[in-house]
């Protein structure tokens, strides 16, 4: 086994929703976000991806911007907020992401020691290359992939099958990142080489593969190649 090709996931892996969740609720204009935006974020993104799945399953495929958007409604209804302008600023969001501190160096790292890198994510075109500019790592990817181009979410192999169409590579010389415990199953069960970041701790996800690797952090993923 040699990996040629590290493929990312976005949102919570590359990217820091909840940081940026966190920021907004310190601004003066969205103060009743202080005491809720935990759950607010944790409900938000638990919704996204359960809309997410059950429209692959129910084949009513929609753009990732689309169940972005009617996960955050449900959240903030949850937690009694009902002001527009705070549900217009965290949408916004993801339009101007940062990547974790140490993405940068990581993408730099795979790159000096051959690797292709990649995203491969559910979300939209749009959204991936405006997230893309802002955290500035566009220099650093060969290929932002989006889930779009087969119109399928992610665990579904349609979306898998989209790196080794693009790359040229074999399953098994590609290491998948993904802070989703899902995800990387999914990917590990696909046939790819896995790595979960798990940050917050949490327990192996029960499904029908498991992660190859499980680091804290993106640290650990060039010394997995
Ligand atoms: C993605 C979500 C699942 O970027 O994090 O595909």
């Amino acid at each position: 086994m040699t990996i040629t090709t590290c493929v990312f996931d976005a949102y919570g892996t590359l990217f820091d929703v909840n940081a940026a969740t966190q920021a907004a609720a310190r601004e003066p204009a969205h103060a009743q976000l202080a005491d809720v935006w935990p759950a607010i974020a944790r409900d938000w993104r638990a919704k996204q991806l359960e809309y997410s799945w059950l429209r692959a399953v129910a084949d009513q495929h929609c753009d990732f911007w689309q169940v972005t958007q009617d996960g955050l409604d449900w959240a903030l209804e949850a937690s009694g907020i009902t002001n527009e302008a705070t549900r217009k600023r965290l949408l916004d969001l993801y339009w101007e992401l940062q990547a974790y501190p140490e993405a940068p160096q990581v993408l730099t790292d795979l790159r000096a020691a051959g690797m292709k890198t990649a995203i491969l994510s559910n979300g939209s075109p749009e959204m991936l290359n405006a997230a893309v500019q802002s955290a500035q790592i566009d220099p650093l990817l060969d290929a932002t992939l989006s889930v779009q181009d087969v119109g399928i979410f992610k665990p579904s192999a349609r979306v898998y099958d989209m790196v080794g169409n693009s790359f040229g590579c074999a399953k098994e010389d590609v290491l998948f990142v993904s802070s989703n415990g899902w995800d990387a199953a999914g990917a590990a069960g696909y046939g790819f080489q896995t790595a979960w970041v798990n940050r917050a701790g949490a327990p192996v996800d029960r499904l029908y593969a498991a992660p190859h690797h499980i680091v804290s952090d993106l640290t650990a993923i060039p010394g997995l190649v």
